[in-house]
């Protein structure tokens, strides 16, 4: 009796898309009490995209899903994962329009609530859909219109996040195939969910108990101590995954971590002793993009040719939850465009 050999996702294509609005920190400055120098220093921020009126996090998803599967080759997946925290609406999920706009009505399709390591969970539960051979090739979306839920008048998170999306199409393959998703390293610590939260618009306002108006609805964050939680979780999920993967750090091509702060990054980097030129960012230009950070991340390097087939990539997030997570793979030999 031969036992069958284990199935891995692997990943197939890649794609990625922002709205076309580009708002620069200089623009920021006429309408919020801060200055282009605090952004720059303090964020490494210095410009984003933003929605327009009327643009919808499934927009953003559907654009980012069309270029994934045109990278794979392909017009089908067996299921449509979206990961994201500003779905269209509270109810339904945001992922069975997605996935019927893309030509896929009927295919299993569902979404992912992880804030920024979204992206992260959402690998694992395509990695696990696949592995247990429930479908053979996913889509997974990484979307937020993030500025929807930001309140404009706050300067401490209206000059950090923005919008965006990133997909990959994954499909089932070996494990030690180019492009197999690694171990995957997920942690959570809901003890410190009043640290990043939109606190109003859920069944806790609305069954009541205090007023309505006691409920924010605009995201909020705190700043300094998330930083530190942030630095911490992804440089131990770092370390962790690199050990299940048999990598010793220095084996690390590309070092590829959710775009919250370029000094988060930087000192994430340093304890792990990833030198300046192996680590992947676009914070610069595009903010922090919540979920879709790192796919939208890791597109656009590939398509400039920082992340090539070969590179062995370690990915690590961290955000509201808190949830964190980390994952290796060697980047495999894709399509982009
Ligand atoms: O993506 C999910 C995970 N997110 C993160 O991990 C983000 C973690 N946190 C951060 O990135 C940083 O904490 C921030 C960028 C949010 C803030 O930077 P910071 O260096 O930690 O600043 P701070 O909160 O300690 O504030 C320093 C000062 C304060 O003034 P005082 O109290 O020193 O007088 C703030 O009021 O900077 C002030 N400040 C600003 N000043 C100008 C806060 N925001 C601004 C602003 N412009 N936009």
């Amino acid at each position: 009796m031969t036992a069958a050999p284990p199935r891995s996702a692997v990943l197939a294509g890649i794609g990625a898309y922002v709205p076309p609005n580009r708002v620069t920190n200089a623009e920021l400055t006429t309408r919020l009490d801060t200055t282009d120098e605090w952004i720059r220093t303090r964020t490494g921020i210095a410009a984003r995209h933003v929605v327009g009126p009327g643009t919808a996090t499934s927009d953003l998803a559907v654009e980012a899903g069309l270029r994934a599967l045109k990278s794979a080759g392909d017009d089908h997946a067996d299921a449509v994962v979206l990961a994201t925290t500003t779905p269209d609406r509270p109810c339904p999920a945001t992922a069975p329009d997605v996935a019927a706009r893309l030509g896929l009505r009927g295919v299993a399709a569902f979404d992912v609530a992880a804030v920024c390591s979204g992206f992260l969970y959402g690998l694992a539960t395509a990695s696990g859909m696949i592995a247990a051979g429930l479908a053979d090739t996913v889509l997974l979306i990484a979307a937020d219109a993030f500025t929807t839920i930001i309140d404009p008048e706050d300067r401490t998170t209206a000059v950090i996040f923005a919008d965006g999306a990133g997909a990959v199409v994954l499909r089932a393959g070996r494990p030690d195939e180019p492009g197999a998703i690694g171990p995957m390293v997920l942690g959570s610590d809901g003890g410190l969910s009043d640290l990043i939260e939109v606190p109003g618009g859920g069944s806790r306002e609305r069954s009541g108990g205090r007023p309505a108006e006691e409920y924010g609805r605009y995201f909020r964050m705190a700043g300094r101590e998330t930083y530190r939680h942030a630095v911490e979780h992804m440089t131990s999920a770092s370390q962790r995954a690199t050990e299940l993967a048999g990598w010793p750090m220095a084996a690390v091509d590309r070092f590829a971590a959710h775009q919250a702060n370029a000094r988060i990054l930087s000192a994430v980097a340093e304890r792990l002793e990833i030198p300046a030129e192996r680590q992947l960012s676009n914070i610069e230009n595009y903010g922090n993009t919540g979920a879709a950070s790192l796919p939208l991340l890791l597109a656009q390097e590939a398509q400039r040719g920082r992340l090539s087939a070969g590179h062995r990539v370690l990915l690590t997030a961290f955000g509201g939850g808190l949830a964190w997570g980390a994952t290796t793979l060697s980047w495999p030999q894709l399509t982009t465009s």
